[in-house]
């Protein structure tokens, strides 16, 4: 696909706030940190578009890209950052759930877990919502960059395993440092938008 323009369109903090229209969306989740904003960022091929930080909880609303007035990709926060208060993590998860199930915009979920270490209990009642609400259960494992490939098949199956993942296939190897597997995700999102 062509970018011919990117733009972020809108930040929510309330569904009041979301864009519109009925353009498609495809939404990236997953616990704070794991890599959301960067995967957008390395997958658009600009720096500092998305906020990102070291530490957990950066992006604290819902931020939406427009790309080519076709499509949006979709930041939202993360989950399961312990050091926030319980108040906070409440209104995160409210933000997060209310977006995910209420979105008729939205065509596509992907999740994103660290390829380092063994997906968490959250991890897998986010994978569970996905599939339940009609998704295909598509994951990335992100930081590939952060462990050898020698490691890369045993990680995986890990993933696999915990997630109760049907079709190995559905699971993506990336790095936002050497945008590992960016072609290959970019022609799965112009398969799930022609769908
Ligand atoms: P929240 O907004 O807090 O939910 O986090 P997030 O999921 O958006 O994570 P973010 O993109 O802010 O990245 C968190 C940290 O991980 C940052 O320091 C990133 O530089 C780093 N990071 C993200 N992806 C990769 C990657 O593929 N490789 C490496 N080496 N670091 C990464
Ligand atoms: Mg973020």
């Amino acid at each position: 696909m062509k970018i011919k323009s990117i733009r972020l369109e809108q930040v929510a903090g309330f569904m009041s706030q979301y864009p519109k229209d009925r353009l498609d969306e495809i939404a990236f989740v997953g616990r704070s940190n794991v890599g959301k904003s960067s995967f957008i960022n390395s997958f658009l091929g600009r720096k500092s578009l998305a906020k990102t930080s070291s530490k957990p909880g950066k992006t604290r609303t819902i931020n939406f890209y427009n790309i080519n007035e076709k499509f949006r990709l979709v930041d939202l926060p993360g989950y399961g950052f312990a050091k926030v208060s319980k108040k906070e993590k409440e209104k995160w998860a409210r933000l997060i759930n209310e977006y995910l199930s209420t979105r008729e915009n939205l065509k596509e979920i992907f999740l994103l877990v660290d390829i380092r270490h063994q997906p968490t209990d959250l991890d897998k009642q986010m994978y569970d919502y996905i599939i339940e609400s009609g998704f295909t259960g598509f994951v990335i494992a992100t930081k590939y960059d952060k462990i050898g490939k020698s490691k890369l098949h045993n990680n995986l199956k890990i993933i696999q395993d915990k997630l109760q993942i049907e079709d190995e296939g559905l699971i993506f190897a990336y790095s936002s440092e050497t945008k590992h597997n960016k072609d290959v995700l970019w022609e799965q999102v112009q398969v799930i938008l022609d769908n």
